[in-house]
């Protein structure tokens, strides 16, 4: 794919590297292509970072046909910057295009993009401890049409941002609240994919979690409200009695990749995995007998993060006595060192730029 390069003139100042936080910085370029019908995507590029201009009628705001991926770019010790697993990313990102009618990229052309753009803007990547270049790539429908249908125009855009920890918490453990009166996402609808509807859908359970001082909220399934589905940001693993549970992929919770390294991980250090269906009474009842070890989330942005503490309808339990767990500390120490080409990468993980 030719991708046309237009360098700025006016690069921006950079920001204080240890006081990134998530998703405030820009870098100075983005990536853009259009996609129109008959035609296939189209015009690839690489411009100055810039505001779009599109209708009030472009279907991306009526009707939210939109999807967008998550990864990163990370500076290593001797300077190299590394992908992680960027081909899953794109694999996803297919796949949610074909929940949502949006048409496929070319896995190698949306590699290309990514590549290119992190090239372009490669003194942008943090080289802060915990630090690493934040890679958005989205879909948006763009044609000026109020009918509900899928539009014939979309622009494949990718924005760069230097990020720290996702969470204000960093490593430490944060507080989880179950949700048991709104759900994130049902069997046949769009949890596994990767749109912003699914977000938008999430935000009021997130306020709510916020005003009682959680970070997060932990989702239970759209049918029985029973059953563990996942974070607002990230999936979740438990840690039972010596035994790592993670709720399975069946259709409503987002196939993380992170999620999927920590399990290949962890099989691999002889831990015994099993993804499965895990109900919040288990988790409770685990809990009262003394068996709950360990609750973590794992996400691009949120890495891994310890669990401390679940609030479920006013029943609070302190996990692992709000300490970080064993297995959550070898999980980041191991899954970060890969990323941060600290440690050897005998997976094939990474990929460098
Ligand atoms: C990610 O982990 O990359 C995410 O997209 C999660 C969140 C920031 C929406």
């Amino acid at each position: 794919m030719k991708i046309t390069v237009t360098r700025t003139a006016a690069p921006k100042v950079k920001p204080d590297y240890t006081k990134l936080g998530f998703g405030k910085y820009f870098t100075d370029h983005m990536f853009i292509m259009d996609y129109t019908e008959g035609q296939g995507w189209h015009d690839a590029r690489i411009e100055p970072y810039h505001d779009l201009s599109l209708s009030p009628a472009a279907m991306v705001f009526h009707y939210a046909q939109e999807m967008f991926e998550g990864l990163k770019a990370y500076r290593t010790a001797d300077g190299r910057t590394l992908l992680f697993r960027p081909q899953k990313n794109i694999e996803r990102m297919n796949n949610t295009n074909r929940r949502l009618c949006i048409p496929q990229i070319d896995p190698d052309d949306a590699l290309q993009a990514i590549v290119e753009l992190v090239r372009t803007d490669i003194d942008w990547v943090p080289t802060e401890k915990g630090t690493s270049l934040y890679i958005r790539p989205f879909i948006i429908a763009t044609d000026p049409f109020l009918g509900v249908h899928p539009s014939k125009t979309y622009k494949f855009i990718i924005i760069l941002s230097p990020v720290g920890s996702y969470y204000a918490a960093g490593l430490n453990p944060v507080k989880i609240c179950v949700e048991d009166e709104y759900v994130r996402a049902v069997k046949g609808g769009m949890g596994f994919a990767k749109t912003g509807g699914n977000y938008a859908a999430s935000l009021i359970g997130q306020q709510k979690a916020e005003e009682m001082g959680y970070a997060q909220v932990l989702w239970l399934d759209g049918i029985e409200h029973k059953y563990i589905d996942e974070v607002g940001a990230m999936n979740v693993f438990f840690v039972i009695d010596g035994e790592v549970i993670t709720p399975s992929l069946e259709g409503n919770i987002l196939p993380g990749v992170t999620r999927a390294s920590a399990i290949d991980y962890l099989k691999s250090a002889g831990y015994k995995v099993t993804e499965r269906r895990i109900s919040i009474d288990e988790v409770y009842a685990a809990a009262d007998a003394g068996k709950l070890d360990e609750v973590f989330g794992t996400g691009t942005a949120a890495v891994i993060s310890p669990v401390g503490e679940l609030n479920w309808d006013g029943r609070v339990i302190v996990i692992n006595n709000g300490e970080i767990g064993k297995i959550s500390h070898l999980l980041y120490d191991e899954i970060t060192g890969i990323q941060w080409g600290e440690k050897p990468d005998t997976f094939g993980w990474t990929l460098e730029v």
